[in-house]
């Protein structure tokens, strides 16, 4: 069922309560923030049509797990800055959530000016999704508008409790991601492959289900691949093995085969002899003979390029996880050639899961050359794997 747009809410000279996910790395200050910056930009447009539509601004945000109390290096007033900045108007950032600060500073509130309230969940009842809580957020504001696409997956005050006292609906962030993954999942241009990686094949296993049999290939890096390479009875060294997810990988291994899906293994693996950033000794090494006593740390470069060539016969490709251990920068390679060659390719839809993989990409300089980078990570993955996400259900259908 299609949820209400913005342009079918009366935003109009109203004072509108946005939720936008500003949940970025803060522990660099400042600097960081800029780093990894995407989640901001992305709302810049909600808030540039509510700023075109007289409406007052209210954003509302979590930061971080406080857990229910103020945590001081959690303030979002940096975030707030560093929206003005990219904004180019003055952002005010109150030090509450609610009550008479934030009543009076709505109140004196001019057509399109924006006001940013204090973290979220500094407040016991957010998480709870505590009606008296959600009640109150909705007290000095008109309508409410969803864009925090990244935390449509919990059921929280402000993502769900909200819409019961509010006229909602959602802003152009979330219609974005739910048009451009839904089309990835119901309609893609085929070939259609999953590029899958990350640190763990339990992270994936209700999306690898739910995508499968849709699939016509499936490229496994990353941490992941361990997994897999010793589920086929390859060596993989010392490198962390989900014992448990053995019987899992041969299954998808075996429906692979059955559905025709081309399944695509690293063949040629960089190894370390220690797992860490800068381990004494690294070699490549063919998958059949990786020694004791050493750590599987990245696709290889010969790997990487299969896995681009490969990936550009195909139409649609769905990424989630990166290749390698790529917050090491000696092990971000297979990442960098993967990304990059997807980036070249022309007439391809290429719809990236947020988390480790969108930071990558940010990293990389590559966002503006993907087709659609999620700003959410959980988010992402469950809406992948078919789940409903709660701070979207809540909002009215049409
Ligand atoms: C995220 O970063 O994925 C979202 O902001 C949700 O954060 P959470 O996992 O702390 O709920």
């Amino acid at each position: 069922m299609a949820k209400r747009r913005l342009d079918q809410l009366d935003v109009a000279g109203k004072r509108v309560l946005v939720r936008v996910d500003f949940n970025v790395p803060i522990d660099q200050g400042i600097e960081g923030i800029s780093l990894y910056d995407q989640r901001l930009r992305a709302t810049l447009p909600t808030i540039k049509y509510l700023i075109e539509q007289g409406s007052k601004i209210v954003l509302c945000s979590h930061l971080g797990r406080p857990n229910g109390e103020v945590v001081e290096e959690l303030r979002l007033a940096p975030v707030g800055d560093r929206l003005a900045f990219l904004l180019e108007r003055p952002v005010n950032s109150l030090p509450e959530i609610t009550g008479s600060v934030v009543a009076e500073a709505i109140a004196a509130m001019s057509p399109g000016d924006v006001v940013l309230l204090e973290n979220l969940r500094f407040h016991p009842g957010e998480e709870k999704n505590d009606g008296v809580f959600a009640c109150e957020l909705a007290d000095s504001v008109d309508c409410f508008v969803m864009d925090a696409f990244a935390v449509t997956h919990r059921a929280h005050a402000s993502t769900d409790g909200i819409t019961k006292f509010l006229p909602s609906a959602m802003g152009l962030l979330v219609q974005r991601e739910v048009e451009e993954m839904g089309k990835a999942l119901e309609s893609p241009e085929k070939p259609l492959a999953a590029l899958m990686g990350g640190a763990k094949v339990s992270d994936k296993i209700l999306l690898l289900d739910n995508l499968l049999e849709d699939l016509d290939h499936l490229f496994i890096g990353g941490g992941m691949c361990v997994t897999f390479l010793n589920a086929m009875g390859y060596l993989t060294g010392d490198s962390r093995i989900e014992e448990d997810r053995l019987e899992f990988a041969r299954e998808i291994m075996r429906r692979a085969e059955a559905a025709n899906i081309e399944v695509h293994l690293p063949e040629y693996v960089v190894i370390a002899n220690e797992f860490a950033a800068d381990p004494g000794e690294t070699d490549v090494m063919h998958v059949g003979d990786v020694p004791d006593g050493w750590y599987i740390m990245d696709i290889a470069p010969s790997s990487a390029q299969d896995f681009a060539d490969a990936l550009s016969k195909c139409k649609t490709i769905i990424w989630n996880g990166p290749m390698g251990v790529f917050e090491m920068p000696r092990f971000s390679a297979g990442t960098r050639t993967v990304a990059e060659s997807i980036a070249k390719l022309v007439g391809v839809t290429s719809v990236v899961g947020g988390g480790s993989t969108a930071e990558a990409i940010e990293e990389l300089g590559l966002m503006d050359k993907m087709t659609h980078v999620s700003t959410g990570g959980g988010a992402s993955l469950e809406f992948l794997e078919g789940k409903e996400l709660p701070g979207i259900a809540a909002l009215p259908d049409v």
